[in-house]
């Protein structure tokens, strides 16, 4: 699971990928909303030489959250620190983090949701009045001091926004939601790739990549490299059409993007199931995926999509679906 390769998930690789990464707001393709909007904060920010405030950027994996973050520190002109949700394990980890900022520098925090709680708490002064409350003692005898820090910006990262307590979401005043791309925008970003690692690309086979990209450059990027490896070793070096479709082909992606794990999600749903609705406990069981594994990699794409809905009685393969693996739809008898 870990190595599929149309996951919108980091892989091994994708960590070297730094050079492939747009550092500026004018490269970062697509999320225009998103853009237009920060772009205007950002400014507004440097005229009044203030900290931006707090950013929230959520969405599925690989659309460009730590991308963005990266972009906002550089078009500020500010330093980026970095830190995970998860890895902010004692309250003395936030301190030393807090400690290093500088007067509007951005702090990222990504998988923010994974943050255990209690350092929350120490977040929340933090974020509102930055301030650092740190507690001595304890059994009645405790104190504590406040140290002032300077004034900086949280941008926080999740692919689960659900997850997130209010008073923590509340405390940010610019909140992101990041959309899967449109074709045409991942067409765009696969030329530039092929532009950064100067390996050529024709526009047909840029498009027919875009569209099997699940909205996702991360992925776009990834099956960018696999076809032009099979360009060098099976074809002559250059991407066009052909090897692309050759490609994509070998590594079981179909014309809508979907690989054999969506496939085998989806017929699961279908022949076990009847097409649903069906309880997410029990399509995770049946195709051996953990729930959250499902619900934040596999599912999005198939609801934006139309492939599967979401019901109060659970998941439903749509018509789409069928018509899409060529099965002829059954009526099923919870018909919604
Ligand atoms: N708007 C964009 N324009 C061009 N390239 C992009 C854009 N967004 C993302 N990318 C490319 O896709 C890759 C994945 O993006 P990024 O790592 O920012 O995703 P993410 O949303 O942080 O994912 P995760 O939820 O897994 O942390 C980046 O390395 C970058 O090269
Ligand atoms: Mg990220």
């Amino acid at each position: 699971m870990d190595d599929r390769i149309i996951s919108g998930e980091k892989l091994e690789e994708d960590f070297m990928d730094q050079n492939i990464r747009p550092d500026t707001i004018s490269e970062y393709i697509g999320q225009e909303d998103a853009k237009q909007n920060i772009k205007v904060y950002i400014e507004s920010a440097k005229m009044r030489e203030e900290a931006l405030d707090h950013v929230l950027l959520y969405g599925p994996p690989g659309l460009g959250k730590t991308t963005l973050a990266n972009i906002i520190a550089n078009e500020l002109g500010v330093n980026l620190r970095t830190a995970s949700g998860p890895s902010i394990e004692k309250p003395g980890d936030l301190a030393a983090i807090l400690s290093t900022l500088e007067p509007n520098d951005v702090l990222f925090i990504d998988e923010i949701h994974r943050m255990p709680s209690y350092i929350e708490e120490i977040l929340y002064p933090a974020m509102e009045d930055y301030a650092l409350d740190i507690i001595f003692g304890g059994d009645g005898n405790s104190r504590s001091i406040r140290i002032n820090l300077p004034k900086f910006t949280l941008v926080g990262a999740t692919t689960r926004i659900g997850d997130l307590t209010s008073p923590l979401r509340d405390r940010f005043g610019i909140i992101c939601k990041l959309q899967f791309y449109t074709d045409e925008e991942l067409s765009r970003i696969v030329e530039r790739t092929s532009r950064v690692l100067q390996v050529p690309i024709e526009k047909e086979a840029a498009d027919e990549l875009a569209s099997r990209s699940r909205g996702t450059p991360r992925i776009a990027n990834r099956l960018f490299k696999r076809v032009r490896d099979f360009a060098l070793v099976e074809g002559n070096g250059v991407i066009d059409l052909e090897i692309t479709k050759k490609a994509l082909g070998r590594l079981k992606i179909d014309e809508r993007g979907l690989d054999e794990v969506d496939h085998q999600l989806l017929l699961a749903i279908i022949q076990k199931f009847n097409g649903g609705p069906v309880g997410i406990e029990s399509i995770a069981s049946v195709i051996g995926e953990e729930v959250t594994t499902i619900e934040d990699v596999y599912e999005p794409y198939l609801l934006q999509q139309g492939f599967l809905k979401r019901t109060p009685r659970g998941r439903v393969v749509t018509h789409l679906a069928y018509e899409h693996l060529k099965i002829e739809y059954q009526n099923s008898i919870f018909e919604s």
